[in-house]
């Protein structure tokens, strides 16, 4: 795993001049003067020991032309950004980097904004010759935080100066939440720490539990191997860089092994943070329960930063795998397979399985079955595939490392380009009733041509969560799928074609709206433009997360798009998000 050497930094650098682009910060009520900014900006470092950045889009070496300006071209690094451009990895390594390319773009920009390559062939000249490699809405400084003091200075900063904040992890949202023009970001990815603790107990309380406390910063992969040295199974997504510690568990969390041992949510146990009025406090269900219970679903940076975090774990488990995968006739008889799909997901769930259902393809887990039980649980999508010429196999694994690391990092989603779409949690009426499965497989059908939906088993169906703990919409408790439709777009669309397929994603997930209108969204994987989003992503949950942020964040200095106590689309910071 890539990681940062540690910053060594000396007293006699500090003074070194903070960089021309200060004057891209956006301070809110934009009247600081340039040069107030500058000196602003360069006392800011001091203060943080040297650990203040100006960003550098990634493919800047690939372009003759930055900001306007001619630049020489770097070749040589020109060609491991192109030969690393959608490995995880190495975006999560770059600040100016994201997983979904939205995150880079000002997209609202009547002119390209953005320093992009072609992801479909990163080679591409045509897509940097000539052309301005420009920030997009990449936050133009950024802090390596270190530790709750450089939060503490970013707060102080921002609240004498107007600059806004942004917080950004590993950059792996969807709705562009961790960017931001003009913004000041706090990178969190350096606070990297990982322990176990077979009696942790949260502070000021009594109970304890066999948790791993991590940094916010570290990537899901390593909490999984870190977890599995001690003899341990921690739950997560299905995707080795996803922040673990940062927006993964604040919004939700979902495992292929959430139907049996729940959200992230409901297995945190204690929080560190610095709350927006500059406090760093300790959140668990025994002090600051309020916020404890914001941060268990209230999502994104709205609640503050957080700086650490404890989650349960479980003992090693032995897993059943079904993965089963064929190349599809015609559209008719993927429709089949999903009806097929569908049919079984009740009694799937019932059972203990989680896992992805993506096009012609299954990936299922079960740490209740047997592998003679799971065999049979599985048989009538086994035949179906295997009618077709299909590979179905159910493997048993000693462990959840040994299944991710063979399957997951095989099927994860990739990164390293432009998605458009949302997402639906599917109630459970849905599949218990004869006519809830034939409205659904029906819906499915006709979405077919538009894309193919990704039904996640990621919902927390068997768990017994304590009532009203934690804060993402009730919806997930009652939900057998948690389903996602996108489509890739490509890189160079203009502002009316951006514009066109966001309208195109909406127009195509609003059945799914229309079919399930007590139901709700997950916040971390929503649409851009969910509508009424506090009620989709927090039903009856929302009154409570409003006043906690008031609580916290009196002076509202943490905003970020369609989250707790949002101020809108037409402040400032959201200038890059088009306004549909
Ligand atoms: C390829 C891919 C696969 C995914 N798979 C899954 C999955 O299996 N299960 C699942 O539940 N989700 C999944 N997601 C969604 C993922 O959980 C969210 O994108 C999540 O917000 C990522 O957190 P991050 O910290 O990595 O992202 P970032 O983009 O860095 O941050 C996301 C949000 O959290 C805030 N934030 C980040 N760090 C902090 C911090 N330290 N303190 C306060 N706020 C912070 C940011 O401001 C932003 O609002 C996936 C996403 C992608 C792109
Ligand atoms: C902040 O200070 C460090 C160390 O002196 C320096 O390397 C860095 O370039 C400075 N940051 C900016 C944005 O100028
Ligand atoms: C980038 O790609 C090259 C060639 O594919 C590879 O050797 C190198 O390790 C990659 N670098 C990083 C930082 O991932
Ligand atoms: C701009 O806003 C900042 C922060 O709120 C404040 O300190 C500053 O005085 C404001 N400037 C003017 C001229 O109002
Ligand atoms: C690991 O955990 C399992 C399950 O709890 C246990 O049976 C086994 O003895 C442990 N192994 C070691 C080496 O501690
Ligand atoms: C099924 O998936 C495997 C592994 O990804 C792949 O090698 C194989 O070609 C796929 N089979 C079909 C029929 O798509
Ligand atoms: C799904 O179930 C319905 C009855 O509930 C049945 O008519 C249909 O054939 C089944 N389809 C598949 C593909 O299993
Ligand atoms: C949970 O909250 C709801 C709504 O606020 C309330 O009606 C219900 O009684 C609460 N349940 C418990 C067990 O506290
Ligand atoms: C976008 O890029 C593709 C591939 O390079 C090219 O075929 C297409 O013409 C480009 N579109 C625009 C609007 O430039």
């Amino acid at each position: 795993m890539l990681r940062f050497p540690r910053l060594i930094c000396c007293a006699s650098f500090f003074l070194v001049a903070v960089t021309a682009s200060a004057t891209s910060l956006l301070p809110a009520n934009g009247t600081l003067g340039a040069h107030e900014l500058f000196k602003a900006l360069q006392s800011l470092n001091v203060t943080v020991q040297g650990r203040l950045r100006a960003s550098v889009p990634l493919a800047k070496p690939c372009f003759s032309i930055y900001d306007g300006e001619h630049v020489p071209v770097d070749p040589a690094a020109c060609s491991v950004v192109q030969s690393n451009y959608t490995n995880p990895d190495f975006r999560a390594s770059h600040f100016a980097a994201y997983m979904v390319l939205q995150s880079e773009v000002c997209e609202a920009s009547p002119q390209p904004d953005q320093c992009l390559l072609n992801n479909a062939d990163p080679s591409d000249p045509a897509a940097f010759t000539g052309t301005d490699c420009r920030l997009g809405n990449i936050p133009p400084h950024y802090i390596e935080v270190a530790g709750p003091s450089d939060v503490q200075a970013a707060l102080r900063f921002s609240k004498e100066t107007g600059v806004r904040l942004s917080v950004k992890n590993q950059g792996h949202d969807y709705k562009h939440r961790s960017s931001g023009k003009g913004t000041l970001a706090l990178w969190t990815t350096r606070l990297t720490s990982m322990s176990h603790n077979a009696q942790f107990k949260p502070e000021g309380c009594s109970s304890t539990y066999d948790a791993i406390t991590v940094g916010a910063g570290v990537q899901t992969q390593e909490v999984y191997e870190f977890a599995d040295k001690v003899n341990r199974t921690i739950v997560g997504g299905y995707h080795q860089s996803i922040g673990f510690g940062g927006g993964y568990f604040l919004g939700g969390g979902h495992s292929v092994l959430s139907p049996v041992y729940g959200l992230a949510v409901d297995r945190v146990v204690q929080v560190k943070i610095v709350t927006p009025d500059g406090a760093y406090r300790t959140a668990n269900e025994c002090q600051n329960s309020d916020l404890f219970f914001a941060l268990r679903g209230g999502g994104g940076s709205a609640f503050g930063v957080v700086i650490e975090s404890s989650h349960r774990t479980e003992p090693q488990i032995t897993l059943q795998a079904a993965v089963l995968n064929f190349t599809t006739q015609s559209t008719d008889d993927l429709a089949l397979w999903y009806t097929l799909m569908v049919n079984n997901s009740y009694r799937w769930a019932n059972e203990g399985w989680g896992g992805h259902i993506f096009g012609p393809s299954l990936t299922h887990v079960n740490p209740l079955l047997s592998n003679v039980e799971a065999e049979k649980s599985m048989g009538s999508a086994i035949d179906f595939v295997r009618a077709r010429g299909g590979s179905a196999v159910v493997e048993q694994f000693p462990s959840w490392l040994t299944f991710f690391n063979k399957y997951v990092l095989a099927a994860e989603a990739p990164v390293g380009f432009e998605i458009s779409g949302g997402t639906r949690l599917l109630p459970s009426t849905l599949f218990k009733t004869e006519s809830g499965r034939a409205q659904l497989s029906s819906l499915i059908s006709s979405a077919l041509p538009f894309a193919s939906p990704e039904m996640i088993a990621g919902t927390p169906w068997l768990f017994k969560s304590t009532p009203n703990a934690s804060s993402v919409t009730p919806a997930w408790r009652d939900a057998i799928w948690h389903m996602a439709l996108a489509i890739v777009i490509p890189y160079n669309l203009t502002l009316a074609e951006r514009t066109e397929t966001y309208q195109s994603a909406e127009e195509h997930l609003k059945p799914f709206r229309d079919l399930t209108p007590e139901s709700g969204a997950y916040f971390n994987e929503g649409d851009v433009y969910e509508p009424n989003h506090e009620q989709a992503y927090w039903g009856d949950n929302y009154p409570k997360l409003l006043e906690v942020k008031r609580k916290y964040d009196p002076d509202g200095l943490l905003d970020c798009w369609q989250c707790v106590g949002w101020r809108g689309p037409s402040d400032p910071l959201y200038q890059c998000y088009i306004k549909i």
